[in-house]
């Protein structure tokens, strides 16, 4: 049977890094409140003139490098990113053009900070059917540009950065028999699109807008929704919250966090917990925090991971997979 799974992983952060110390010369915060309500210690900012492309090429080039492949061997790229350098082309096809492949095809993946589960989901639901061999599933966001830097409520939590995973075809017999993505699931709910938005765009202001966001309202239905997802998706594999060796969550806030962690019984000895060093990165925070972790070297062969996001939409949703 065919099934996809993650051959390697790859990051890039900006190099600036923003200690919690900067908004306190700016805002009333402080380091104090913003760890204490969030856990965020610092976060990276792009420099000026580097895009979201330029941030998915480069984590894009790094997951192909551990991989030991080339752009030939890519069969599609898709970019998960609500900060795309432009209303169009996509994201994708700047990063094709950036990697110099000239085959495949690319496009991008707009469910806000889900954006990566719906672009996973997505790219595993190609490989099934045989419309691509091996996908690069990228998440790559510059919130940085969209902040509205006298809100203290939000400017404080988003950081820019991009994650990014080979996900290739397998057959799932064999030594593979239980590897890979085994089971996914994707919700939205547009009825709650006033909780958090950007209040610009196109057919509105023509302009990029700022990100307003009730956050104590997301907050609640993400601790529900989040549990709630993870382990529809669990149920559909078979398997349990006793299954799971790893939770690699969202990372918007570590109480989210540890709240959802409490509510599938797991200990936070499981979950990867990136949000100190990159604050809220978006669609980029789930590959972000699967390749640290990676890189760390903390999943071993047959780890069982569950990754879940929500953001704007309201979208959420989460995958299960056997690394
Ligand atoms: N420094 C100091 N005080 C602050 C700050 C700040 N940076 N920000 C807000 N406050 C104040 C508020 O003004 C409020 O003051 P008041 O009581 O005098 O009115 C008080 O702190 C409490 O505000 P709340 O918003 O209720 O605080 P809460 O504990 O909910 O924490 C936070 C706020 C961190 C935003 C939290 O609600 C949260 O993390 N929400 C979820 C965010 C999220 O997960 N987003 C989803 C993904 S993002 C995406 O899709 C783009």
């Amino acid at each position: 049977m065919l099934r996809s799974a993650i051959r390697s992983t790859g990051h890039y952060l900006p190099e600036r890094v923003v200690e919690n110390s900067w908004f306190e010369e700016r805002l009333e915060t402080s380091d104090e409140w913003i760890r204490g309500r969030t856990g965020i210690e610092r976060r990276h900012f792009a420099a000026e003139g580097q895009t979201t492309s330029d941030l998915a090429t480069r984590a894009a080039r790094d997951a192909l490098d551990r991989a030991g492949l080339g752009v030939d061997n890519i069969d599609a790229i898709i970019v998960a990113t609500s900060t795309p350098d432009l209303t169009f082309p996509s994201v994708a096809t700047m990063v094709q053009s950036g990697l110099g492949m000239t085959r495949g095809f690319a496009f991008d993946v707009q469910a806000v900070c889900a954006g990566f589960i719906f672009a996973l989901a997505n790219a595993d639901g190609m490989i099934r059917s045989g419309q691509a061999g091996r996908v690069l599933v990228i998440g790559a966001e510059t919130f940085s540009r969209i902040m509205d830097w006298t809100d203290r409520g939000t400017c404080v939590l988003f950081g820019d950065g991009a994650g990014a995973v080979v996900l290739e075809a397998i057959e799932g017999d064999g030594t593979n028999a239980d590897r890979g993505i085994l089971a996914t699931d994707l919700n939205s709910d547009g009825k709650y699109r006033d909780l958090l938005y950007v209040d610009g765009g196109v057919g509105t202001t023509g302009t990029a807008g700022q990100l307003r966001m009730q956050g104590n309202l997301v907050f609640r239905h993400a601790v529900e929704k989040l549990a709630k997802t993870a382990h529809t998706a669990l149920d559909r594999a078979g398997l349990t919250g006793n299954d799971v060796d790893w939770l690699v969550p969202h990372q918007a806030n570590e109480r989210i966090i540890s709240a959802t962690a409490q509510k599938m019984g797991l200990p936070m000895e499981k979950v990867v917990l990136t949000v100190a060093d990159h604050g809220n990165t978006s669609a980029a925070s789930i590959p972000l925090a699967l390749a640290v972790a990676d890189d760390q070297g903390r999943f071993k062969r047959g780890d069982l991971v569950v990754t879940e996001g929500i953001g704007g939409g309201l979208s959420w949703g989460s995958v299960v997979l056997r690394w």
